[in-house]
C-alpha cells in the first residue's frame, strides 16, 4: 500500500512537472534544414581530423540500476544507455559519477524515500574522487535521471565542486513524465560562466525498450547541435 501511495504522489508530481521538459525531437525537427547543410560541410573537413579531437568532448552521467519505475529490475541504468549512445555517436570519452559510499537502496520505493530526504535537506552526497582532468574537455554532455523534479543532489555536489566554468555544457535526462525538468536552467544557475546548449530528454522506459528509435532521436538532436 505504501508503495502505491508513494508512486501515486510521485506520479502527481510528474504530471505537474511534465510541462517543464524540452522535447528534443520537437526542436530537432525545426532545425533539420540547417543541420542538413552543416552535415555536408563537415564531411569535407573531418576526414583526417576526427571531430571529437578538435572538440574534446566528454559525457558525464549518473544512473541507477536495480528496480526502477516502469522498467522493473534493470542491470544497465536508463541514463547510462543514453549516455553510451551519445558517446558512441560523438566519439566522446565517458565518465560515470558514482557515490563514494553507495547507500542508495535497490528498490524503487526505498530509493524515492532517500532521494526525497536528500532533496529536502539540500544534501550534497559525495562522489568518488576519480574524476578525469576536466581541463582537457571543452564540451561536456551531462545527464542523469530526474529525481523529484530536479537533478539528483549528487549532481549538485559535482557542479559545485568541479571547475566547469568556460565550458559548453549540454544537459540530458531520462524521466517518466518530467522531461528535462528545467535541468538546463538549474545548471546555468549553478555553474556560472558556462554556455548551456539545448538539452535532450527521453523516457527511461523508451531508453530501455526502444533503443533503435531513441538512437535516431539522439542522432537528430546531436546533428541539431552540430555534433
Ligand atoms: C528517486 C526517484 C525520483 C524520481 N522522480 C521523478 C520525477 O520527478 N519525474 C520523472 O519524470 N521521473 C522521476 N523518476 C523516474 C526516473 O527519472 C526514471 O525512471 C529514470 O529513467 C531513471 O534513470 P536511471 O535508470 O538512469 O537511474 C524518479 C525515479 C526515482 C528513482
Amino acid at each position: 500500500m505504501k508503495y502505491m501511495v508513494k508512486t501515486a504522489s510521485l506520479l502527481a508530481a510528474l504530471s505537474l512537472l511534465a510541462g517543464c521538459g524540452t522535447s528534443a525531437s520537437q526542436s530537432a525537427v525545426s532545425e533539420t534544414q540547417e543541420t542538413e547543410t552543416k552535415t555536408e560541410e563537415q564531411e569535407t573537413v573531418t576526414e583526417e581530423t576526427p571531430e571529437t579531437e578538435e572538440k574534446n568532448v566528454l559525457v558525464i552521467y549518473f544512473s541507477r540500476t536495480g528496480e526502477q519505475y516502469e522498467v522493473g529490475e534493470i542491470d544497465k541504468g536508463n541514463t547510462a544507455i543514453v549516455a553510451e549512445m551519445i558517446a558512441e555517436e560523438t566519439g566522446a570519452d565517458m565518465y560515470e559519477i558514482l557515490p563514494k559510499e553507495d547507500y542508495y537502496p535497490y528498490t524503487y520505493d526505498e530509493l524515492t524515500d532517500v532521494a526525497l530526504q536528500e532533496q529536502n535537506e539540500g544534501a550534497r552526497p559525495e562522489y568518488r574522487d576519480d574524476v578525469p582532468d576536466l581541463s582537457q574537455y571543452q564540451t561536456i554532455f551531462i545527464g542523469s535521471p530526474v529525481w523529484w523534479g530536479d537533478w539528483p543532489m549528487i549532481m549538485y555536489t559535482f557542479f559545485e565542486n568541479e571547475d566547469l566554468s568556460g565550458k559548453t555544457l549540454i544537459p540530458f535526462s531520462t524521466h517518466e513524465g518530467s522531461g528535462l525538468a528545467g535541468f538546463d536552467r538549474k545548471l546555468s544557475d549553478t555553474v556560472k560562466d558556462s554556455t548551456i546548449l539545448k538539452g535532450f530528454s527521453v523516457r527511461g522506459y523508451d531508453a530501455q525498450n526502444k533503443q533503435d528509435s531513441i538512437r535516431e532521436e539522439v542522432k537528430n538532436w546531436l546533428a541539431s547541435l552540430d555534433y
